[in-house]
Order: C-alpha cells, then structure tokens, then sequence
C-alpha cells in the first residue's frame, strides 16, 4: 500500500541497492491527541460507534478477520451479499490485480438468507458492532422476502445491492434503470422493518439519476460506489485473465470516481450516505466525507492489509483533532467548491 510520506529524491542519493537504508531529513507529523474527537456517526438513525465499516464481500461473516482484532472496534459491518438461495460463485479465476486495484468477478457466492441468520448471524452478535445484511435478488420479490426474514431477525440494517456487475440475473439490471431501482427499493421498504440502504452502481452515465429514482421510492440511505465494469486480457495466450471475461474493479483506483459521485449524489438528494470505494487511508476516508458522506466503508484494502480500517478510522480521528474539529462527523459535506 501507499507511503505514509515520501522520500526526498536527495535522501536516497549515495545509496547503492540496499546497501544503506536512506533516512528522511524531516521528521513524522506528531500524532495529534484523538482521546476528546467525538467519533460516532449516523446512517439513517443508526448509531455507528465509528463512521468506518467494512464494505460487503470484502469481509465475509467477520469469522477470519475476527482472528487479526476485536470486531467490535468497527463502526459496523456489511456482510458479504446474500441471495434467497445458495449460491457456488463463478468459476476461477475470479480475482486479478490491476494497477492500484483488483478485478473480481466472485458472483455473489454465499450459503444464502437462511444459513446467515442461522449460523453467521448469532457468531455476528457476539460483538457490539452494527451489523448490516447485502442482499441480491433475482426478482423484486425475492428481495422483500429476504427484507422480512432479515429484519425479523434482528440485523440492525439491509443494505440493498442492486450494482453487482458478476452476476447475470438481476444485478446490475436493477441499478441501471430508475425504474426497476425504484420497484426493488418500494418492494425492500415494504417488507422491511430496518433502515434500507440502496447500493448504487457506478456503471451509469447518471448516478443522480438512479439515486432520485431510489430516493423517491423510499430508500432511507444510500451506498456509493460498487464496483466499476474491467477486463485484463494475457497478451500470450489472449485470454482474459478472468473466467467470466469481465470483472469490478475496485481498490485506491477507484477512489477519485468514488468521491466525484458522493459529491453528485449528496448534492442531487437529501439522504445519509456511505461512502465506498478505493479508501485505506484516513486522508482517503476524509475526502469521501468531505464530498457528503455520513460514514464510509474499507474495502479492498483489507486484502493488504487486514488492520486498515482501524488505521482509518484512527487517521479519521487525526484529521479532525489537526483541524480544531471536535466530532468527525463535522466533516460531512465540508467541501468547498470553486
Ligand atoms: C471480492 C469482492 C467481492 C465483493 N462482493 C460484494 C457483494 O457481495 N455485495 C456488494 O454489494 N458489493 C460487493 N463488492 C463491492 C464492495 O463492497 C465495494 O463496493 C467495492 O469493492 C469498492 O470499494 P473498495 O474499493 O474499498 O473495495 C465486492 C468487492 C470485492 C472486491
């Protein structure tokens, strides 16, 4: 991953390989005092502890990241996107490194609704962390029927994909028309008796488009970006590395799109958002908040470096204590345009 800060092309001159390790001339930014910054945030009435969650199918149930800390540090956690039904994925290979990202084409493997309440959910609520459920469907009502099951069994939000790119039936469909965002967003309102927060795709011309649509039809919250639409390609064998062809990508990559459409989509309706998309710093978690988000999510980051959401949630911290802040939800929509 990225430098903290870097090098001065003067402070490596004279070193030959690893021969001498070069020293920086200047020293660390001194770690601001954090202990009074107020870090909580609110998504559609839901308190988050801290405004970093993790984002969906980058962290599973929590079980394997659980063994590197405490679960409860999160702000919350998005579940690895679930279906009605069990779902194997698509076939391998299904993950490539691109530069300053990854392609994925996973295709939301999961045990389904009713493994995850059973057996994922109860291992979730051992930890005082907010726990919010993806879901996919292939058809309106499959997503309201998941909505009910989901919120008689307590999870504490339903955030709603309707822009994932691996998958043939529904998926991205649902988060490229208004229309059938909107029909997917009444049905999981209805059926609901948590926050719904929709998942929009950043594979439109529009974003403020599909957000109004989703808005109008009762969303209570808002999630941007999901993955954007790529291809890698071997030249030897002129193969696309993935299996499926095409793939999401995600990862710092996608950071500055991800922030240019909280921007829109903040300015465009009055909803609370979570911003997603390329963040693994502080400064990376600012931006997204600066441009409208309420909280934001950690994503690929994590397959670097498993500890990165506490860093930013900590560099979130820092940035607010630097700034005279007393909360860092006061960084909420601070962007100043020209
Ligand atoms: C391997 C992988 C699996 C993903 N699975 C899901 C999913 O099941 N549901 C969903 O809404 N988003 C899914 N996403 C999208 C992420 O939640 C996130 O929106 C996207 O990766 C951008 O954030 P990032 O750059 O921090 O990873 C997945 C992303 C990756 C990399």
């Amino acid at each position: 991953m990225r430098e903290p800060y870097h090098l001065l092309p003067e402070v490596t001159v004279g070193c030959a390989g690893n021969s001498c390790k070069p020293q920086p001339t200047f020293p660390a930014p001194e770690e601001p005092d954090i202990s009074h910054i107020d870090q909580s945030a609110e998504l559609a009435g839901v308190i988050l502890k801290n405004p970093v969650v993790v984002a969906s199918g980058t962290f599973g149930f929590g079980r394997e990241y659980g063994q590197f800390f405490d679960l409860s540090q999160l702000g919350g956690i998005c579940c690895k996107g679930i279906t009605l039904y069990p779902r194997e994925g698509n076939p391998a290979p299904r993950i490539a490194e691109t530069p300053m990202g990854i392609l994925n084409s996973v295709g939301l493997q999961n045990p389904g609704v009713d493994t995850f309440i059973e057996h994922e959910l109860p291992f979730l609520r051992q930890y005082d962390v907010r726990v919010i459920a993806n879901i996919s469907g292939n058809s309106p009502e499959e997503y309201g029927e998941m909505c009910e099951k989901l919120s008689a069994a307590g999870v504490d939000m339903i955030e709603v994909n309707i822009s994932c790119p691996n998958v043939k039936a529904g998926g991205l469909a649902y988060g490229t028309r208004p229309d059938l965002a909107a029909e997917v967003t009444k049905m999981a309102r209805s059926h609901a008796s948590v926050p719904v927060m929709v998942k929009l795709s950043p594979n439109v011309t529009d974003i403020t488009e599909i957000a109004r649509a989703v808005a109008d039809a009762g969303a209570d919250a808002l999630s941007l970006i999901n993955t954007l639409r790529g291809m890698r390609i071997d030249v030897n064998t002129r193969r696309p590395i993935l299996k499926m062809n095409t793939g999401g990508l995600s990862g710092p990559a996608v950071l500055p799109i991800a922030v240019r459409m909280v921007w829109e989509v903040a300015n465009a309706v009055s909803l609370p958002i979570l911003g997603i998309g390329g963040v693994s710093t502080g400064e990376d978690a600012a931006q997204l908040m600066l441009a409208g988000a309420s909280a934001v999510a950690v994503g690929t980051a994590l397959f670097a470096d498993p500890y990165s959401p506490l860093k930013v949630r900590d560099g979130l911290a820092e940035i607010a204590a630097r700034q005279s802040l007393t909360a860092v939800r006061e960084l909420t929509g601070g962007a100043q345009p020209w």
